[in-house]
């Protein structure tokens, strides 16, 4: 039995299809979030690596801020709950989720049977999140991919004290005018990432083992100042993009077997 997760975020769209709920048969990421193209396009790929149909798709759970937008999707479902059920299934010992995305930043608290114990999000603003880090990388001139490697040479690092993406970016602009250096600054960029969603976690009261998720998970500078902020070392989900699709395609299993 075959079973979709779609994860529509703001900023991509994952699909995740799986035999029999527990053998991943198809993973695609399109870096294009909610609207018609970025999640169609991911169910194409899809479809494509899989040697699958629609027809052979017995449930399809739809997570994901964009989750309304679909037709196809048998049932929508909180990002939150697919998040800790992705996460469980691929690290059964987690028991504090962080979440990145492209708009918001969340922390889960889990337990022992990887139900919900607690959460928390940030979805006011642009701070803490994968799009403040798109900012800042434009503002240095560079792409993610090399942003996410430049405060391994920084000699100490550039604060960014504005809590608001619209300041800090004019911080971050006039520290450039005074000759601190790009590495020292994208270290500074990190660690305020790190710290907007580090405060998230420690509400729920931090408890190991420590699960970095979302696409900002694939920024080993984040993920490095996100151990430094906890002081303690993280466990980055394996593909951590497609973690909410995973588990959605999970849901989708349960569901598919009680139909
Ligand atoms: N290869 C990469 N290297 C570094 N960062 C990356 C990479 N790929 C994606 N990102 C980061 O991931 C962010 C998008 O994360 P993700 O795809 O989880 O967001 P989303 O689920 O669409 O958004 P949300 O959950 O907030 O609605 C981008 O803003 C970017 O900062
Ligand atoms: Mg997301």
């Amino acid at each position: 039995m075959y079973t979709m997760g779609i994860d529509v975020g703001s900023a991509s769209s994952k699909v995740v299809i799986l035999k029999d709920g527990k053998d991943v048969v198809a993973t695609e990421v399109v870096q294009v979030g909610t609207g018609s193209t970025g999640p169609k396009k991911a169910m194409e790929r899809a479809f494509e690596t899989s040697g699958l149909k629609q027809e052979d798709i017995s449930f399809t759970v739809a997570t994901g801020y964009g989750r309304f937008s679909l037709d196809n999707a048998d049932k929508q479902m909180s990002e939150i709950s697919c998040h800790a059920k992705g996460i469980y299934f691929l690290v059964p010992t987690a028991r504090t989720i962080i979440d990145i995305g492209g708009q918001d930043a969340k922390a889960i608290r889990l337990d022992n049977n990887g139900g919900i114990k607690q959460f928390f999000m940030n979805d006011k603003c642009a701070a803490g999140t994968g799009r403040f880090i798109e900012v800042m990388a434009r503002v240095l001139e560079t792409t993610l991919d090399e942003m996410a490697g430049l405060d391994e040479q920084a000699a100490e690092t550039a604060p960014i004290s504005s809590t608001c993406t619209v300041f800090a970016e004019s911080e971050v602009i006039s520290q450039l005018s005074k000759g601190t250096s790009r590495n020292n600054i994208a270290r500074g960029v990190h660690m305020s990432v790190a710290s907007r969603a580090c405060g998230l976690a420690y509400r729920g009261g931090l408890e190991k083992d420590v699960v970095f998720t979302g696409g900002v998970a694939k920024n080993a500078g984040v993920v490095r100042a996100v151990s430094s902020v906890l002081k303690t070392d993280v466990i980055v989900a394996p593909n951590p993009q497609t973690t909410g699709a995973l588990g959605a395609a999970l849901f989708a299993y349960e569901a598919a077997q009680k139909k």
